[in-house]
């Protein structure tokens, strides 16, 4: 009977379970019965328009914004647990806007990522040390490691933000607009980078792009996102631009949508 229960709700594969999730915003419904599980290794590219609740839901997944209703579980645990706590990486629509005032190293930024209660004093650990190593060259920014932060391009910081995650071995990544900023070379080894992550190392990822050229190409599943799930699915399968119109509920143009409907 234990063992059920442990595969019910701890089941390792499962990394994140949202379910039947509402929030408001202002007062402002913005997220509906939303239901999503992701399992690891997946790489999941979520998709929809300007103000569809993209960030929202990310911010809600990461325990920031209250639901209104439902739950969020990751591996198996409310959001805030504690025992989160590093699990976790997250890359900010903003990331490439980091402060510019803060005076901190491109290495020094990246050593963040690796900072946990156990090991906060330990600066000289060896093993954090080829963390950061590792994660600096990932994102090919192995030149630049002693320069600080402010004097970096877009893109450069971007990567940045991205090595900061990378060196904190978090096992479930989540990117929101990750390659906004970056040019075409870094931004498809970035991706072939990430879908490594998912493939070699059982890492799971949920990325916000725009680019949906990129982002078709990288991740397996996609999820088309406007208030509520609209489409969650294979990569192969995700609906071309006229039927993502419909998924949208965006009638003909120049027709009169509103009065065809009447007349059904
Ligand atoms: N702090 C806030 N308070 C109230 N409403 C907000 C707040 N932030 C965002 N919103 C609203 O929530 C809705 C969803 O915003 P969200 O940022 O999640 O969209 P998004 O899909 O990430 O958009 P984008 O593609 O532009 O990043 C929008 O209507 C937005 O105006
Ligand atoms: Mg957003």
């Amino acid at each position: 009977m234990d063992s059920q229960v442990v595969g019910t709700i701890r089941d390792p594969e499962t990394i994140l379970v949202v379910k039947d999730i509402t929030v408001n915003r202002s007062g402002k419904l913005i997220l509906k019965d939303i239901n999503l599980t992701i399992n690891r290794g997946e790489f999941v590219g979520l998709v929809g328009p300007n103000g569809s609740g993209k960030s929202t839901l990310m911010l809600t997944i990461l325990g920031v914004l209250k639901s209104h209703r439902g739950t969020v579980s990751i591996f198996g645990r409310q959001t805030n647990s504690s025992h989160l706590y590093g699990k976790i990486g997250w890359v900010s629509q903003a990331a490439s806007n980091l402060p510019k005032d803060v005076r901190l190293t491109v290495r020094e930024l990246v050593q963040l990522g690796t900072v946990n209660g156990k090991n906060m004093f330990r600066f000289a650990d060896n093993g954090r040390r080829k963390k950061v190593d590792r994660a600096i060259k990932m994102v090919d920014l192995e030149d630049v490691q002693n320069i600080d932060i402010a004097r970096l391009s877009g893109g450069q910081r971007q990567r940045a933000v991205i090595a900061r995650a990378l060196a904190s071995e978090a096992e479930f990544i989540l990117l929101d607009e990750p390659l906004v900023g970056i040019d075409r070379d870094a931004r498809n080894s970035l991706l072939k980078l990430l879908d490594g992550l998912c493939h070699d190392e059982g890492k799971t990822i949920l990325m916000v792009s725009h680019d949906l050229a990129a982002i078709r190409q990288t991740a397996h599943r996609m999820i088309f996102l406007e208030e509520t799930i609209r489409f969650d699915g294979d990569t192969e399968e995700f609906p071309d631009l006229v039927t993502l119109a419909d998924l949208r509920g965006i009638g003909p143009v120049h027709g009169h949508a509103h009065h065809a409907h009447e007349e059904e």
